[in-house]
């Protein structure tokens, strides 16, 4: 669905996230699993959003300055590897922070950032062609954790996507490989995948970047539950909960859970779920990757290695892969 009505010129939007039902049935399924889990794309409201921007500017959280500094280092590299006058596609755009580090340098024939949240998506779709008046901006609200389809996908253009952030890395690994699938589906045979991956690391620098002095994190947190207050008619005392976050390394990744601090029972949308004290929701995955690691995962979705760098302390690193696999035809026809 198109909804370009209101919008400034240069920029279509497509509104392709399926809506509350699925947030109701997933919330309560993941709060009646054990343990309960429930997925980090939910974190993502406004606020939520909004909280993330603010933790990416935290001094301990590493990630967005690093690979930051590996964009702007390589920028004119990276930019022929992808491609000039491409379709340009960003998932996980969130506030385009980065995407504006390679505009410069790359010049796409149009850009479409993929994002979760709507408000957030429209925002920062205003604010960048604000900035670029000449970029022609498809902005496409959709959950690709479980679908990936091109709203926008003319056939001549060649095709690349920015995967930034880590993001990846919030999926378990067999999710991982699926999601890339989808994406090596999208862009076809030759099309260019430029992804951001957080690196294995001490433990204590990670401990810090998900347990941050301003308390950011835990505010991150516990506005899920907020939010299925506001949204599932539910009851969360949010001081009743707390963060906790820590790396598993057996697992190689960091786990974020909300500990409830008593024995008590929430209702949510009508169905009651009883906590004893010290239990807990997992609320997110944070997979960190050697860069061997991370290739043998893309390899397995049909993408071969091109460049990756990483930045001075060796934190995080930033992957250049091209797809060899066929264009799906839902996907329009490159490839
Ligand atoms: C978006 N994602 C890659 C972040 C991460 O580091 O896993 C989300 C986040 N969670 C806590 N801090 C940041």
């Amino acid at each position: 669905m198109s909804t370009d009505a209101a919008l400034p010129p240069g920029i279509h939007f497509y509104d392709l996230h399926p809506a509350a039902a699925d947030f109701r049935s997933e919330i309560l399924t993941g709060l009646a699993r054990s343990p309960r889990q429930l997925s980090p794309k939910f974190f993502y409201d406004q606020r939520g959003s909004q909280l993330f921007d603010a933790i990416t500017d935290l001094p301990e959280y590493y990630p967005t300055r690093a690979e930051l500094s590996i964009l702007e280092q390589h920028g004119e590299t990276i930019a022929d590897f992808l491609g000039r006058e491409c379709l340009l596609l960003e998932l996980g755009s969130g506030s385009s922070r980065k995407i504006r580090v390679l505009l410069d340098a790359l010049r796409p024939a149009a850009y479409m950032p993929m994002d979760i949240s709507r408000e957030h998506l429209l925002d920062s779709a205003q604010a960048l062609v604000a900035d670029y008046p000449e970029l022609e901006v498809h902005a496409a609200c959709v959950d690709y954790a479980t679908e990936l389809e091109l709203p926008y996908c003319p056939g001549h253009l060649p095709r690349a996507a920015f995967f930034p952030g880590s993001s990846i890395g919030n999926f378990e690994p067999a999710q991982a490989r699926e999601l890339l699938q989808r994406v090596a589906g999208c862009l076809g045979k030759g099309g260019r995948l430029l992804i951001g991956v957080d690196l294995k690391k001490d433990a204590g620098v990670l401990h810090a970047a998900y347990n941050d002095e301003q308390q950011v994190t835990a505010a991150f947190n516990l506005n899920l539950l907020q939010r299925i207050n506001r949204e599932l008619d539910a009851d969360f005392d949010l001081q009743a909960f707390a963060h906790e976050a820590f790396y598993n390394a057996d697992a190689g990744r960091v786990e974020m859970h909300l500990v409830s601090r008593s024995d008590q029972t929430v209702t949510v949308a009508g169905h009651r779920f009883d906590f004893a004290a010290g239990e807990s929701i997992h609320t997110e995955s944070s997979y960190k990757y050697d860069i061997d690691e991370f290739l043998a995962l893309a390899g397995q979705a049909g993408f071969v290695p091109d460049r990756v760098w990483t930045d001075d302390r060796q934190l995080f690193s930033v992957h250049c892969l091209r797809c060899t696999r066929t264009a799906r035809a839902s996907a329009g026809n490159a490839g």
